[in-house]
This record gives structure tokens, sequence and C-alpha cells, in this order.
């Protein structure tokens, strides 16, 4: 069995086309997937240009607001960057593959390491909303996987050590850098779009898992089937169901994500100027 790139596939190809002929050339030191109202972090960039996803074939149409579905090249601490901003969920259209295109291009533009971002409940009372959380591994609840259907031996990815240790190093050095408060902790996927109950996340507590979302398990998988580095970040929008007594709201959910977008742009920055030597 190979863990080699997988061969090309031609929606893939399309996608690459269609940015190329739209300026989006050559090489990426890094790509950047931003979840729910952290979108901001766009306006930080340098000469950049933007291509709606729309404008993108294959390319899904995020349909959460929040999520406007563009990318945006440019520079950032002199590296080049590349933003995803907006994803699509697996609740959306029950398609767990549905970033399989937008994850599986990068590996025509030079293979960035790639840092995902979300907006995830806290399980824990010392993970308080606006905090920051290094995700060091998952637990899949949700029953998807975006492999499901892949015929290939290499479906079978391996999932130890998914969560890049050097990348979580220099997000770590980035944290303490920018004098962030940054935790590190296990995400749980669950399917959503309903938010989870309370005797769910005691559940999942009981189970390992330190912050909760409806995201980015999706992408580590893929990323790490196309063999790129990936690591992940959460934004503490709330606590989660039933901790501290707490009933999570979209509402909130993406009020906070915004209130808390100026921490994750400084850990970003700083994360993106440690690149080099991945
Ligand atoms: N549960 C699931 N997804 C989320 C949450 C939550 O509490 N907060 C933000 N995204």
């Amino acid at each position: 069995m190979t863990n080699a790139t997988p061969s090309p596939d031609p929606r893939i190809a399309e996608a690459v086309e269609a940015l190329r002929a739209r300026g989006f050339e050559g090489r990426y030191d890094c790509a950047v997937v931003l979840g729910t109202g952290l979108g901001k972090l766009a306006d930080d960039l340098e000469d950049a240009i933007a291509l709606p996803y729309a404008e993108v074939p294959h390319f899904p149409q995020p349909s959460v607001s929040g999520h406007p579905g563009q990318l945006i090249a440019g520079r950032l601490e002199r590296k080049r960057v590349l933003l995803l901003q907006g994803r699509a969920h697996y609740y959306e259209t029950g398609d767990a593959g549905a970033m399989h295109v937008p994850i599986g291009l990068l590996t025509a533009l030079g293979s960035p390491p790639l840092l995902l971002t979300n907006a995830g409940g806290s399980l824990k009372l010392d993970i308080r909303p606006s905090s920051l959380v290094i995700v060091t591994d998952h637990i899949n609840l949700s029953g998807g996987n975006p492999l499901i259907g892949d015929r290939s031996e290499r479906r079978f990815v391996s999932l130890t050590g998914a969560y890049d240790e050097r990348l979580r190093k220099k997000l770590k050095l980035a944290g303490v850098a920018a004098g962030l408060n940054v935790h590190e902790g296990v995400y749980v996927w669950f399917a959503g779009p309903s938010f989870e109950t309370p005797a769910e996340i005691r559940m999942a507590k009981t189970l390992g898992a330190d912050i909760v979302g409806m995201s980015t398990v999706p992408e580590v998988i893929l990323a790490r089937y196309f063999g790129l580095k990936v690591a992940a970040v959460s934004v503490v929008t709330n606590m989660a169901a039933g901790i501290g007594g707490a009933s999570p709201s979209h509402a909130e959910t993406k009020d906070r994500a915004s209130g808390a977008a100026a921490g994750l742009r400084r850990l970003i920055r700083g994360f993106v100027g440690r690149i080099d030597d991945v």
C-alpha cells in the first residue's frame, strides 16, 4: 500500500485551470480555511486577489451566513498565502466530501501546509468563550467520512499524528509571542446542524473531548489523504450544551466568533511568519 499523492482527479484539474486563468499561480507557502465569522483575516493580505467559489468548477457553495465562499491569495509576513474563506459542511448536503476539490487542488499549488480554523463549543470550564484552542486530535461522532465511496487503496488513510506536531509547535510559539492564552484540546465532530444535547456533551466529555464542532474533521481526513500537513485551531464561541447550564445558539456562535477573531488574526500572522522550515 502506498501513501503517495492520489492520481489526478479531473475535477481538481478543472478547478486548478480556473484558478490559473484568474492569476492564482505557482506555489503557496501556506493555506488557511477560515470558519464561521473568521473571514476578517482576508483584510490583512497584501496584493490580494479574490475569486468567488461560484466561479470555480466543482467548488461547493457554502449556505451558512458568515461563510461568503471565496478564495483569496496574497502576501502575509512576506509569505504567499491562500485563504479559503468559507467552507461547506457535512450538514449542508449530507456530503462529507464536499471539500474534496478545494483541499485537493492544494496539491497543484505546491502542497502548502494547511491551517483549518473553526468555531467550537467548550466542554471544559477552564476553556472560556473567546479562547483559542490548538487541536491535538479528534473524535468523529458524525458517522460521516469524506473517503466513503473512494475505491482506491489510499482510502485507508492513517490518522495517527494527523495534527502535525511541528505545525502545532509553531502555533504555540506564535500564541506565546502574541501574548495570547492558547489552549490545546481534542475536537469532537458532531454532524449538526442541530446543536448537541447535554447528554451527548456529557458522553463526549467522558470519551475525552475538550471542544465540539460541526466541521474541520472531514478536511483533516482529506488533507491527510492528499498528503498535506495540517493543523487546526478552534475559536471558542460558547460553552457546549449543558456545561455550566449552557444552551448554545447560532447567533451566539456567530457574534462571538467575530469578537475573538482579532486574537486568531494575530495567531495566524505569527504562524505564517514561522512557516519557512516546515
Ligand atoms: N456545538 C457544535 N458546533 C459548534 C458549537 C457547539 O457548541 N459552537 C460552535 N460550533
